[in-house]
């Protein structure tokens, strides 16, 4: 896609956002309070994707705001970058499953139209699948999270595209310990930053 300005991108996830919030495609449409389309940058160069919004979420309409949000906000500090500026946020669907399960994958397909979208317009140079449902969407479903973690792919369009822990994974696990999922999400974080912020 051809460099838009990050104004011309605002407009255009507006009007995509717009679209989402009438959305009944399918039935997680039904029980949500609110879609959670997006938080930080439409211009930033990290675009991440998460599973999909919790109770936390669907109340106030934003992407990774309870518990996990907190430490991944923390963990994105820790590695000097800056959630709101450096990412865009959002996940592979738009609305609560109901008791946090696990988007399926008719689920997932059917609002994959609002997400390729978000990625064409935000035009980032680097992707974060966070966790094992984010990573399968787009590189197959038999691949283990710990295996994959911190390998570098390329997804659609030629985008440079990496998975890390999801961190309700890391508040599960505690240690900071070398090798820890903890501890190899920070070093995952600062390659990351390596890449997609070059100083
Ligand atoms: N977990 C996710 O994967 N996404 C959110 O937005 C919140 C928790």
């Amino acid at each position: 896609m051809q460099s838009i300005t990050k104004k011309e991108k605002e407009q255009k996830l507006q009007k995509l956002k717009e679209e989402c919030n009438k959305c009944k495609r399918c039935s997680l449409g039904a029980t949500r309070n609110n879609i959670v389309f997006s938080d930080g940058n439409p211009d930033a160069k990290i675009l991440l994707i998460g599973e999909a919004p919790g109770a936390d979420e669907d109340k106030t309409g934003i992407p990774f705001v309870g518990r996990a949000g907190k430490l991944l906000t923390k963990l994105i500090e820790d590695s000097n970058m800056s959630r709101k500026d450096d990412f865009y946020i959002c996940n592979t669907v738009k609305c609560r499953p109901p008791e946090n399960r696990v988007p399926t994958d008719e689920e997932k397909q059917v609002c994959e139209k609002y997400l390729m979208e978000q990625i064409n317009i935000v035009n980032p140079k680097v992707v974060v699948l966070c966790g094992a449902t984010s990573a399968k969407s787009f590189l197959g479903s038999k691949l283990k999270i710990s295996q994959i973690r911190g390998q570098w792919f390329k997804i659609l369009n030629n985008i440079d595209a990496t998975v890390i822990f999801h961190p309700s994974y890391l508040l599960r696990n505690h240690s900071e310990e070398p090798n820890s999922p903890r501890w190899l999400t920070k070093e995952d974080l600062k390659k990351i930053k390596t890449i997609a912020l070059p100083k």
